[in-house]
């Protein structure tokens, strides 16, 4: 009998994250102070981060220990499993072995607690009270509502305004959890009221609940601010998937050939594929695809280079890959891919070649969100459908050609908070969006143009 769940024991829980910075080929372009344009100096950072994550950020140490409050925590919810799909491929008839890491068993639902504990964690060592959020789909909000609620500490979240209404639910779990919640924007910060004065009607972007919350932390005594991706420090933290799933991988006594997740601001996909760079570099032939959707193509479409992480031009400016700091996607349903620019870590290995992008439509999304919660049993969340779709296309590849390859994919989260998208998916009412070309160009001419690094 083939095994369908790759278990590990809590004894297995890595006691390290992995950091690629050293291991790297060639070195990321560092992140720049928006003010002189030369690469920022961690006291450019201290003002929002505590200083043991502005050290994570750009550490040269390979492995950074977990520390041990934090194991004890992870251990509610790690390891999470891997499963085979086999139900999965018997429908696709296909040769190919497909696998996913299931990062839905976090008590918030997704992978997203991974990070928020270990920087709630670290805030508080600081002395730090209170942090402040953006959160796009409600995940990484939900995530650290949880983390900080472990450690006493309060909690205020910016919350994209098309995903307050379409996720009341989200919210809830977030209060329940002892945080306070608003839409962006929002009136309580001088950036979310600039947007409401030129656009009272604005759905909101992640862009502009960050710069909502930069604020809030830069002007709150006691607090700072904490970000659920892009950064290099949260998808460290996030390399435990990846460790796991080695390990996983490693049991069920295969090597993968493709290696899948979705993409939004690349923390769930960066700590699942980082550790296994090191094994491409030593010459093994894998595949990394970056999935995002087609109505924010950001590595598909968008250009590698400088750009503000926010709407309101207040973070450092970061090279990566981006549709432009002002972008407002359209209202998809996978709120959590909608971001305009991508880890700067993870645009990198794009520019270098190690990794590759894939842009999908939300309907075939949800198409193959439903042949999964059909055949594996699990509603995915619409971001996670993204990497489901993409290994079913590459499935399909395998039986038009006849090959056996080894698929693995990470599945960020479930979708139980997300019915009303699959409501709508159902009766016929999602709409596909491609972000035109011209729109891009035209917000990327608004960039400061930096090519000295
Ligand atoms: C379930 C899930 N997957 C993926 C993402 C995308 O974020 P990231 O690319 O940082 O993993 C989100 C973001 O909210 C999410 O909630």
């Amino acid at each position: 009998m083939i095994e369908r769940k790759i278990l590990l024991g809590e004894k297995d829980i890595p006691r390290y994250w992995y950091n690629i910075l050293p291991e790297l080929a060639t070195p990321m372009a560092p992140p720049l102070n928006p003010g002189t344009q030369k690469p920022i100096d961690p006291s450019d950072l201290s003002a929002i981060f505590p200083m043991a994550l502005i050290e994570q950020e750009m550490s040269p140490q390979k492995e950074i220990p977990i520390p041990e409050e934090l194991m004890d925590i992870y251990s509610l919810w790690r390891p999470t499993p891997m499963f085979r799909a086999l139900n999965l491929e018997k429908a696709l008839d296909t040769p190919a072995k497909i696998y996913y890491k299931y990062e839905g068993v976090s008590p918030p639902g997704s992978h997203k607690p991974n990070t928020a504990v270990a920087q709630a964690y670290y805030n508080k060592k600081a002395g730090i009270k209170r942090l402040a959020t953006e959160t796009g789909a409600g995940q990484w909000g939900s995530a650290l509502s949880f983390a900080c609620s472990f450690f006493g500490m309060e909690c205020k979240v910016y919350m994209v305004k098309v995903s307050y209404q379409q996720k009341p639910y989200r919210r809830s779990m977030m209060e329940v959890w002892g945080s306070t919640v608003v839409p962006s924007p929002s009136t309580d910060t001088q950036a979310g009221r600039n947007i409401l004065a030129r656009d009272p009607d604005s759905l909101g972007s992640l862009g502009i609940a960050i710069s909502e919350a930069v604020e809030d932390a830069a002007t709150h005594e006691g607090t700072n601010y904490s970000l659920g991706s892009v950064l290099n420090h949260v998808l460290l933290h996030q390399t435990i998937v990846g460790l796991e799933s080695k390990k996983q991988l490693e049991i069920a006594g295969v090597k993968p050939n493709v290696i899948i997740g979705c993409c939004g601001g690349g923390s769930n996909y960066g700590g699942f594929m980082l550790p296994f760079v090191r094994d491409k570099m030593a010459g093994e032939d894998i595949r990394f695809v970056a999935v995002e959707p087609t109505a924010c193509p950001t590595f598909t479409k968008g250009e590698f280079r400088y750009d503000f992480g926010d709407t309101a031009q207040m973070t450092p400016l970061m090279k990566m890959y981006t549709l432009g700091h002002d972008f407002v996607p359209a209202g998809i349903h996978a709120g959590g891919l909608r971001y305009h620019g991508d880890a700067p870590l993870l645009s990198h290995l794009v520019k270098e070649g190690i990794v590759e992008g894939a842009a999908y439509h939300q309907n075939p999304v949800f198409e193959s969100a439903i042949l999964f919660a059909k055949t594996e049993g699990i509603i995915p969340a619409p971001e996670a459908a993204h990497a489901i779709m993409a290994a079913v296309e590459e499935a399909r590849k395998c039986k038009e050609e006849g090959v056996e390859k080894v698929i693995a994919f990470n599945l960020s989260g479930h979708g139980y908070f997300d019915l009303a998208a699959y409501d709508a998916y159902l009766a016929n009412k999602l709409e596909d969006y491609e972000h035109p070309g011209e729109k891009i160009k035209e917000a990327l001419s608004r960039l400061p143009l930096i090519d000295s690094y």
